[in-house]
């Protein structure tokens, strides 16, 4: 069995390293495709170094535009990659304008697609990554699920004849790397309590006033706030004039993989819009507050290590709603879902 992985942006090359790993210890080819979605090395080169991804074969280099500009750009350069490579399925991952495009490049040459992370949803239309993980499902053969919850929302859309409940991946490797002990302090880290932010979605990102609220909330931070500062964040700040550099706030360059995961573990709360954080701060039981109005990770919220807070004014009183109750469930599997995924591939593989 031939498996073509699509990957791009930074979340996506952490998946993929449980699943390269899956795929050889199966002895199952894997072809990896880079878009160039993120070009930066801090935001691509370093993942796969920390991660022993092995380098991709294809690079299409397609870089940065808008939505329409750049999923159009990875689609046209995908037939070509397809047409001579031919593998036995197309696997994207998570939500990015990646995913859509190797998706939609397969399905439209008759290979099968698997859509790792399916079902996940946040009912919020105007995210890109709503739109993008709702079509790569209804495009997808098969769609590998990360939680029951995911498994619910593709019964309710009338795919679950296509679909796998797998656990989660990025728990694989986000279990693993906590364990590490050769991981060293970053240097910009607080000796007491501190918080770990990151901001870069582009709900929180693009619009002036809201990017000022969340900053002076993080600035007024009653603890040192740690913040490696996505390329979208440092160019939005910048042309809106805010300054990061201020208060509580001690912003970093983005960090990689393994410095991220123990900085976490280390934190004392961590304040996000991204969905693999949240995740991970469940996982390594350090209390979470989600600066979006929804999460696609019910879970951490339901479990109380996570609470969301639309409005950048009420931080303070979002972070004391978080109640971190101690618990042993673990919704988001023991570490094994790139096994399962890879053996969801294989079963459901048609000579
Ligand atoms: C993308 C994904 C998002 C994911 C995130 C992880 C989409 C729609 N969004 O958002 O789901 O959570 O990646 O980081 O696919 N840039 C650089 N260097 C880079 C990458 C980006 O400078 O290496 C800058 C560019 O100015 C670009 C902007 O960051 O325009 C945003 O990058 P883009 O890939 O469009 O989306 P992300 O915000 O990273």
């Amino acid at each position: 069995m031939k498996v073509l992985s699509v990957v791009g942006a930074r979340p996506q090359f952490v998946k993929l390293a449980p699943v390269a790993q899956a795929m050889k210890d199966a002895s199952v080819e894997h072809v990896i495709v880079h878009t160039g979605q993120h070009y930066d090395p801090s935001m691509s080169d370093v993942f796969f170094e920390n991660l022993n991804i092995p380098l991709p074969n294809i690079h299409l280099n397609c870089g940065s535009a808008t939505h329409g500009v750049q999923t159009g750009a990875m689609l046209s350069a995908m037939d070509g990659v397809l047409e001579r490579d031919r593998p036995d399925w197309v696997l994207v991952y998570g939500d990015t304008n990646s995913t859509l495009a190797g998706a939609l490049a397969a399905v439209k040459m008759h290979i099968p697609v698997a859509h790792l992370e399916a079902g996940l949803r946040s009912f919020n239309r105007k995210m890109p990554e709503e739109h993008n993980r709702v079509l790569t499902d209804h495009a997808a053969d098969l769609c590998l699920a990360p939680t029951e919850i995911a498994m619910n929302h593709l019964f309710d859309e009338g795919l679950s004849e296509r679909s796998v409940f797998t656990g989660d991946v990025m728990t694989d490797v986000c279990l693993n790397v906590a364990m590490r002990t050769d991981i060293p302090v970053h240097a910009a880290a607080p000796n007491g309590p501190y918080a770990l932010a990151t901001i870069h979605r582009a709900e929180n990102t693009d619009d002036s006033s809201r990017l000022a609220a969340i900053v002076e909330a993080l600035v007024a931070f009653d603890r040192p706030v740690l913040l490696p500062v996505h390329p979208r964040l440092r160019e939005r700040a910048r042309s809106f004039g805010i300054s990061l550099d201020r208060g509580a706030l001690k912003p970093i360059e983005p960090l990689d993989y393994p410095r991220m995961i123990h900085a976490l573990k280390d934190a004392s709360l961590v304040i996000t819009d991204s969905g693999g954080l949240q995740k991970e701060a469940f996982l390594l039981r350090t209390p979470c507050v989600t600066m979006r109005t929804e999460t696609e990770w019910r879970e951490t919220i339901d479990l109380g290590w996570n609470a969301l807070c639309p409005d950048p004014h009420d931080l303070n009183v979002v972070v004391s709603q978080v109640t971190a109750t101690p618990t042993d469930v673990a919704p988001y599997g023991e570490g094994h879902a790139a096994q399962n995924v890879v053996q969801a591939l294989l079963s459901k593989w048609m000579r």
